[in-house]
């Protein structure tokens, strides 16, 4: 595998600053290496530059630093289209959850122009499907899923160069805790697949993982682009502090680590979002290191022989 690391230093679309340094924390957590040492070949190609945050309560029609946000997107689109088209696997240090709707639209038209079928998984606390009308906060990072769906601003929503840039039957999401009661409708209305923590609590995360993995391994899944958006708040708070939006009863250690390996067991896996590490907030660096832990085993490691990627059946 080739990865190339795109640093979006980013907090223009969350309330609480800190999310832009987070690239920068999980270099000091030695991303690179961790990963050169599976025998992946890594390229940073540094941060991208965009406009600084605002740090007002200037609001557009219901969204918090639209211009900034437009501006973000634009620039994680650009620079993940052109990784892909070099047949390299992106890596998105982040900066809020708002950069997803520029790299999963990126993504849908990568796929678009290549034929191939994209699946979207959604690791996270939140829903991130308010629309401007919606939003109890106004905070665009609570808005990509929406936004990539086709709803909210026209500008964002044709990123892709398609709206919606993927169908709400592409997603899946998991680990969800805290969905505001407009997102609730929104879940119901668009039909979003979703694991929250009751199903994980009831299922299991191994059962979760393969109802959510079903359909991308093993014969006639090799032209599945799986994509994964990583919200570090995914994560239980007790070890991953440092997140702008925690929230309680996420999952435990051992859990990201089975999600994370089944994930790897696909083979499949093509593009990862990692956002919303806020150093602020963190105590000593570890939840930047817990991520890069978690991503190790993302890209197969793991304690005894593997199994030869895509062979696991889902
Ligand atoms: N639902 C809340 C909102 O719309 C919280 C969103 C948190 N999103 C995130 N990416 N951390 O503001
Ligand atoms: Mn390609
Ligand atoms: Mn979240
Ligand atoms: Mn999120």
């Amino acid at each position: 595998i080739q990865a190339t690391l795109i640093g979006i230093p980013t907090d223009v679309g969350a309330s609480r600053l800190g999310a832009a340094m987070g690239p920068d924390a999980l270099r000091v957590a030695q991303l690179a290496p961790a990963l050169e040492r599976l025998g992946v070949a890594v390229h940073d190609l540094g941060n991208l530059a965009g406009p600084p945050n605002p740090r007002n309560e200037r609001d557009t029609e219901g969204m918090r630093n639209l211009a900034e946000c437009l501006d973000w997107t634009q620039l994680a689109h650009d620079a993940v289209l052109q990784v892909l088209q070099q047949d390299r696997l992106p890596i998105m240090m982040g900066g809020d959850h708002m950069l997803a709707a520029g790299s999963i639209s990126a993504v849908a038209r990568h796929c678009r122009a290549t034929g191939r079928r994209l699946r979207v998984l959604w690791l996270d606390a939140h829903s991130d499907c308010n629309t401007p009308q919606s939003s109890p906060t106004g905070n665009m990072h609570g808005m990509p899923v929406a936004s990539l769906c086709g709803l909210g601003p026209a500008a964002l929503a044709a990123l892709s160069g398609a709206t919606p840039a993927l169908p709400a039957s592409a997603f899946c999401q998991i680990g969800l805790r805290s969905v505001d009661e407009s997102e609730k409708r929104m879940i119901d209305e668009l039909g979003l697949e979703v694991y929250d923590m009751r199903a994980i609590d009831e299922l299991g995360m191994r059962e979760v993982m393969r109802r959510a993995l079903t359909g991308l391994s093993g014969p006639g899944s090799s032209d599945v682009h799986l994509h994964l958006s990583f919200d570090v708040d995914f994560l239980d708070p007790d070890i991953a502090p440092g997140t702008g939006t925690p929230v309680r009863g996420g999952p435990n250690y051992r859990e990201a680590q089975l999600c994370m390996e089944m994930i790897a067991d696909t083979g499949r896996l093509a593009s990862l979002d990692i956002v919303e590490l806020n150093p602020a907030l963190d105590v000593r660096n570890q939840t930047a290191e817990l991520v890069v832990d978690l991503v190790q085993s993302l890209f197969g490691q793991s304690t005894l022989m593997r199994p030869v990627a895509g062979a696991v059946q889902c």
